[in-house]
C-alpha cells in the first residue's frame, strides 16, 4: 500500500494536479520495472496510524457543538476564530488591525491570544470574550512553555541528553500543570526540528540530530503536555513545530531556506512530527522558511498532503508568528490578499499575530475564491479543541490557587533530578571528578566565569520569557553543597556579549540582558582578578559558554568558539597549574578542542534551568553520578558542520588507504560522537545475541549484556545501531534503532533486550517513493555511543 497523497486534489472547486500526482506517475513507472521481491515488502507506515485526536473524534458531540456554534456565527466571527491576536501590538499587526485587542474581542471574538503572561490580564480578556462578545466563545491562550513555566527544567537539548523519555514526559506534565493554573491552555511545543548544524541557534530547543531519539522525545513531550488526551485535567494543548525542515536552514542562518530532498524529509525530518501526532498532538505550527522554494506556511504539500491526507491529522495548524504576512516578504505572495489566499488554501487554519486573515480573509469569501464551507472546516477543529479543553465550562482561572501550584516543592525536586540526569560528562582525566566536599582534601575552590553566578541565563531564552521562579546559580549551588567545609571564592572574569544584539532583549516580556561592553583595560583587569582567585584556591571551577540570548531564535553563529575572552581566561587559569573543572552553559556544541586536550574535567550542563546550580553541584561532588549522553555529534571545529553520525558511506570512506572523504587539515570524525557520555563508573558490553534471520515482517530480537565494572552505582545508556548493507538506496553507516537507560549497582550485570520490527527496519526509498522493508543483510551494534563496537549481523528474507 502506498501512502496516499497521490490522488487528485479538490481545491476551491477546481481540480489541482499536485506534486503527489507526479509522484504517483513516477512510482507507477518504477513499480512496473521494480523487482517484485522489493515491491512485496513495501509498507504503508505514514498512513498506518492516525493521530489520537483523529482516532477519538471524527464526528461526535464535540463536533456537533462546534457545528451548532458555526451555524450562529457571522463570517467575521468565524475569521476571528482563525486569528491569533498578539498580547502586545507588534508593528506587523498594527498594519492590518487598528482596534485594540479588547475591541476586537468584544466585536468578533478571538480564536486565540498569545504572549500574555499575567494571569489577571488573561482572566480580564477572557471575561471580555465570554461575557461581552456576542457568542461568548472563550479565548485559547497560547504561550511558549517550552521547558517549564515557573519551574524551569533543563532546555530541550539537555532533556534529550537524558535519554529518558519518562523523565521528559514528567517534566512537561509539570510545565503543563503550572501553565494551566496560570491561564495558559496551549503551549507552542514540542519543538521537534532535527538539527545537524550547530551554527543554527535553535538547536537548543530540540532533541538534536537523530530522528529516532527525536521521535521518542517528541512522543514523550506530547504525553506530558496533553496527558492521555486533549482535555485531560491540569494539562495543555500541545503544538508540534516547526512543520517542517526548519532545522536545515542553509548555513545555519535562522529563517533561511531549507532544501531537503523528499527521502531526507521522510527518513530524517518528519519522523519526530509523526511521533508527536501519534501521541495525540492536537495542533501543529508551520515553519517560517522556504522548504524547497515554497514557504512552509503556504506549502500545501506539507500542510495538506502530508499532514491531512497521509497522516489523517484533524487538529488545526497555526502559522509561526506573522508568517502569513511574510509570504509577501518571501516573494511568494504578491500582496497580503494573495498571502491570505495562499496560506488558507494550503491548509493553514490560524494566522499567528499578523492580523492578515482578520483583514483579508472575508474578502476571499466575498470574491468566491473561498467557500463558507471551507471556512467552517478550518474553524471547526479550533472550536473542537476549545470544547475538549473544557474552556466553555471553565473559562477562568482561580487566581488565588496559582501560587500553590507554581510553588509545589515537588516541582523543584523534579527539576533538580532532571539536571542530574541530563548533564553530560565529556572528560574526566585521572578521575578528577567527583570532588571531595568534606574539606579534608580540598580546602578552597575558585568559582570563575561570566556564567558562574548567572541566574536568568541558566534558563535559556524561552525559560526566561515565561514566568520563571528563582534560579539557583552554580556559585550558589557549590556554596550550598560544601557549606563551611570549603572556602569558595568567586570571580566573574570578562563579560560576554553578542557582537550583534538579540532582538529578544527588548521585547516587553523579556527579563534578559546582555552583559556590558568592556574596554581592553577592564577585560584585562577582570581576567587578572580571576587568575588571582584561582591562584589562591586548591581548584578552579570555570563556568563558561553562552548567555541565554546567544543560543536561541535569531541567534545563529558563524564561529562556535567560546565567545569574547573566555578562551584566554580558561588558558590563563589552566596555566596556574591548579586543577580545573570546566562547566559549559550553552545551547549547542562549541569548539572546545583546546579545552578537550588541556582541561582535565568537562561537564556539559546545557541550560540547566531553575535548579541548575543545585543539580550541577550534586554531580560535581558525587552525590549523583552523571549519565547524560550527547544527542548531537560534537564537532572539532566550525568547519565540520553540518556533522552527524548517520551519514552515508562514500565511494572512498575515511577508512580507504589514500583518496578518502576527509579534510587534510583536521580529522573528519567528531570530537565526541553522538550518544557519548562518561560516568564516574565504567561500563562494558558483551554477549550480543541476534536472531540470525527473519522473514520481512517478523521481528529481529537482539540482546546484549551491560556490566557496571566500577565501584559505584551509575546509569548506562545502552544504544542499538543498525546498518542495511545494500538495497534500493544507499543507507546510513549507522542508525539508532533502540536505547535503554539502565541503573546498575557497582558490579551489577544486566541483559538488555531489543526488538527490531517493521518500524525500525523500514525506510522511505527514493526508488519506489514508498516505505520499504527490504530482504537484505544488516549489521547491528550495541554499546554506549554511536562508535559501539560489539557487533552482530542478521538477514531479512522474503
Ligand atoms: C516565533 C518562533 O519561531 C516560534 O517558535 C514561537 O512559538 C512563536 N514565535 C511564538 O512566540
Amino acid at each position: 500500500m502506498k501512502w496516499n497523497h497521490h490522488s487528485r486534489k479538490q481545491i476551491r472547486g477546481r481540480r489541482i494536479w499536485g506534486w503527489g500526482w507526479i509522484h504517483f506517475l513516477t512510482a507507477l513507472a518504477l513499480m512496473l520495472c521494480w523487482p517484485a521481491s522489493i515491491l512485496a515488502q513495501t509498507v504503508s507506515a505514514p498512513a498506518e496510524k492516525g493521530n489520537a485526536a483523529s482516532a477519538s473524534a471524527p464526528r461526535g458531540p464535540v463536533e456537533e457543538k462546534a457545528d451548532s456554534l458555526l451555524r450562529q456565527m457571522t463570517l467575521e466571527e468565524k475569521v476571528a476564530q482563525l486569528s491569533q491576536l498578539p498580547g502586545f501590538a507588534i508593528p506587523e499587526y498594527k498594519e492590518n488591525v487598528s482596534q485594540t485587542l479588547e475591541e476586537t474581542i468584544r466585536q468578533v471574538g478571538a480564536g486565540s491570544v498569545l504572549w500574555v503572561t499575567d494571569p489577571k490580564e488573561i482572566n480580564r480578556l477572557q471575561h471580555v470574550a465570554v461575557e461581552r462578545s456576542r457568542l461568548h466563545i472563550p479565548i485559547l491562550f497560547g504561550l511558549d512553555v517550552i521547558h517549564g513555566y515557573h519551574t524551569i527544567f533543563p532546555a530541550p537539548i539537555a532533556m534529550a541528553s537524558s535519554w529518558d523519555p519518562k523523565l521528559v514526559e514528567q517534566a512537561q506534565a509539570v510545565a503543563a500543570q503550572e501553565a494551566r493554573a496560570a491561564g495558559i491552555q496551549w503551549t507552542f511545543a514540542p519543538m521537534v526540528d532535527i538539527a545537524r548544524d550547530a551554527r543554527w541557534g535553535r538547536m537548543v530547543e530540540g532533541a538534536g540530530e537523530d530522528p529516532y531519539l527525536g521521535a521518542a522525545m517528541a512522543h514523550a513531550q506530547v504525553l506530558g503536555f496533553q496527558g492521555a488526551q486533549v482535555g485531560s485535567p491540569d494539562h495543555v494543548l500541545a503544538c508540534v513545530k516547526h512543520f517542517a525542515g526548519y532545522g536545515a536552514a542553509e548555513g545555519g542562518r535562522d529563517y533561511d531556506s531549507s532544501y531537503i530532498p523528499e527521502e531526507q524529509l521522510w527518513n530524517v525530518y518528519l519522523p519526530p512530527f509523526k511521533a508527536a501526532l501519534d501521541a495525540g498532538a492536537g495542533s501543529v505550527m508551520s515553519a517560517y522558511m522556504d522548504l524547497n522554494d515554497v514557504p512552509a506556511s503556504g506549502n500545501r504539500w506539507l500542510l495538506h498532503e502530508v499532514l491531512r491526507e497521509s497522516w489523517k491529522f484533524n487538529g488545526f495548524v497555526v502559522s509561526d508568528a506573522v508568517a502569513v504576512r511574510n509570504l509577501v516578504t518571501h516573494g511568494y505572495a504578491t500582496d497580503l490578499q494573495d498571502a491570505t489566499d495562499k496560506a488558507f488554501s494550503a491548509g493553514l487554519n490560524m494566522d499567528m499575530a499578523s492580523g492578515t486573515y482578520l483583514k483579508y480573509l472575508p474578502a476571499e469569501v466575498r470574491a468566491g475564491r473561498v467557500s463558507v464551507q471551507q471556512i467552517d472546516e478550518a474553524v471547526r477543529p479550533i472550536l473542537a479543541m476549545k470544547i475538549r479543553l473544557g474552556l466553555f465550562e471553565r473559562p477562568y482561572i482561580d487566581e488565588s490557587a496559582i501560587d500553590r501550584v507554581l510553588n509545589a516543592p515537588q516541582h523543584q525536586e523534579a527539576a533538580r533530578k532532571a539536571v542530574e540526569r541530563s548533564v553530560v560528562l565529556l572528560r574526566n582525566e585521572n578521575a578528577l571528578l567527583p570532588l571531595d566536599k568534606s574539606g579534608k582534601t580540598i580546602h578552597s575552590i575558585a568559582v570563575i566565569g561570566p556564567l558562574a553566578d548567572a541566574d536568568i541565563d541558566l534558563l535559556s531564552m524561552w525559560g526566561a520569557l515565561v514566568k520563571p521562579g528563582p534560579t539557583v546559580s552554580i556559585l550558589e549551588g557549590v556554596k550550598n553543597k560544601v557549606g563551611p567545609n570549603i572556602r569558595v571564592s568567586y570571580a566573574h572574569g570578562p563579560n560576554i556579549r553578542r557582537d550583534i544584539p538579540s532582538p529578544f532583549e527588548d521585547i516587553p516580556i523579556s527579563p534578559m540582558k546582555e552583559q556590558a561592553a568592556q574596554s581592553p583595560e577592564e577585560i584585562q583587569q577582570a581576567t587578572a582578578a580571576a587568575v588571582e582567585v584561582a591562584q589562591r584556591s586548591d581548584l578552579a571551577v570555570l563556568v563558561l559558554g553562552e548567555i541565554g540570548l546567544m543560543s536561541a531564535e535569531s541567534a545563529s553563529r558563524a564561529w562556535l568558539r567560546l565567545s569574547g575572552h573566555q578562551e584566554e581566561l580558561l588558558q590563563e587559569v589552566v596555566a596556574t597549574g591548579k586543577p580545573v573543572v570546566l562547566v559549559l552553559i550553552n545551547g549547542r556544541p562549541l569548539d572546545i578542542s583546546w579545552a578537550a586536550a588541556n582541561v582535565p574535567a568537562i561537564l556539559e550542563a546545557w541550560y540547566p534551568g531553575s535548579q541548575g546550580g543545585s543539580g550541577i553541584a550534586d554531580l560535581l561532588f558525587g552525590d549523583e553520578n552523571p549519565g547524560g549522553h550527547l544527542p548531537v555529534s560534537w564537532p572539532r571545529s566550525t568547519g565540520q558542520v553540518p556533522i552527524y553520525y548517520s551519514h552515508n558511506l562514500t565511494q572512498l570512506p575515511e577508512t580507504s588507504p589514500d583518496f578518502k572523504s576527509r579534510y587534510w587539515d583536521i580529522l573528519s570524525t567528531p570530537l565526541f560522537p553522538f550518544g557519548y557520555g562518561l560516568s564516574y563508573t565504567s561500563f562494558s558490553f558483551s554477549n550480543l545475541t541476534v536472531t540470525p534471520a527473519s522473514r520481512v515482517g517478523d521481528p529481529i530480537e537482539v540482546s546484549a549484556e551491560v556490566a557496571n565494572n566500577g565501584k559505584r552505582a551509575g546509569d548506562a545508556v545502552v544504544q542499538l545501531y543498525i546498518h542495511q548493507r545494500a538495497g534500493s538506496a544507499s543507507r546510513p553507516v549507522r542508525q539508532l534503532k533502540g536505547f535503554d537507560r539502565v541503573a546498575l549497582e557497582a558490579g551489577e550485570k544486566r541483559t538488555i533486550h531489543f526488538k527490531l520490527g517493521k518500524d525500525e527496519l523500514k525506510f522511505w526509498s527514493p526508488a519506489s517513493k514508498t516505505w520499504v522493508v527490504e530482504p537484505k543483510q544488516f549489521d547491528v551494534w550495541v554499546g554506549g555511543d554511536s562508535n559501539a563496537t560489539l557487533h552482530g549481523e542478521f538477514r531479512l528474507t522474503e
